[in-house]
């Protein structure tokens, strides 16, 4: 029976307010606070870093904080991020010169660790790291942006990357991120993810915990 993990990205909350929104989707239902990094470099899009991290900590926000970097350099925020409070961290293989050596650092500082496939991007990173990822994430849109459209053949590489964790005997967490919505969840957990990042399907309605609740009946049917 797998375990379905619903992580909203707080990029679609509400920034002056960030604190009490991320309080209020935790005891809406999430399991885990999706954090997208963005540095104008990697992605078009600039975002936050290691200190809004720590300041959801002092806030007293508890749940797993799962650090999507999209940045370039990896490495040198490593640290600051595990510092900050940071659960897991994930990165996009194009943007590391050193794929092993940042999915090392990572686990040295103490958090799980993945890799960032885009849309476009090939499995073949996956080839010799399958037993150093703690977490792989799928991208169903071009990363920088929230609001966007899911990209169908994500499905299918979502069924190639479950086969590939099952061969592995791993306990290996199979994310997606881009255009996740009630709608849809049923059939991207039918392709194989077992953790859902969704922003907009649920920073942009009021009632944070009737979508949380209806993405959880689609994932029990
Ligand atoms: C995009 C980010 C996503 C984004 C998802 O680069 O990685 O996490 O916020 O937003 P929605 O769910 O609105 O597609
Ligand atoms: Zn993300």
């Amino acid at each position: 029976q797998p375990e379905f993990l619903i992580a909203p990205s707080i990029l679609s909350a509400d920034f002056a307010r960030l604190g009490s929104d991320v309080e209020r989707v935790i005891n809406a239902g999430a399991d885990v606070v999706h954090f997208d990094v963005m540095d104008n470099h990697y992605v078009p899009n600039l975002t936050f870093g290691p200190m809004i991290c720590e300041a959801l900590r002092g806030y007293g926000i508890t749940a797993p904080i799962d650090v999507h970097l999209m940045i370039k350099p990896v490495d040198s925020l490593i640290p600051s991020f595990a510092k900050a409070g940071a659960d897991i961290i994930t990165f996009h293989p194009e943007a590391s010169e050193h794929i092993d050596r940042s999915l090392a650092l990572i686990k040295e500082h103490g958090c799980e660790a993945g890799l960032v496939l885009n849309p476009a991007t090939p499995l073949h990173y996956l080839d010799y790291v399958m037993d150093k990822v703690d977490q792989i994430l799928l991208m169903s849109v071009n990363p920088g942006f929230g609001g966007q459209s899911f990209i169908p053949n994500t499905l299918d590489k979502l069924k190639q990357v479950r086969e590939r964790i099952d061969a592995s005997g791993r306990k290996i967490r199979l994310e997606v991120d881009g255009g996740v919505k009630v709608d849809n969840i049923a059939e991207i957990a039918a392709a194989g993810a077992d953790m859902f990042v969704a922003g907009s399907a649920i920073f942009n309605q009021p009632d944070y915990k009737s979508v949380i609740d209806a993405m959880r009946s689609e994932l029990a049917k």
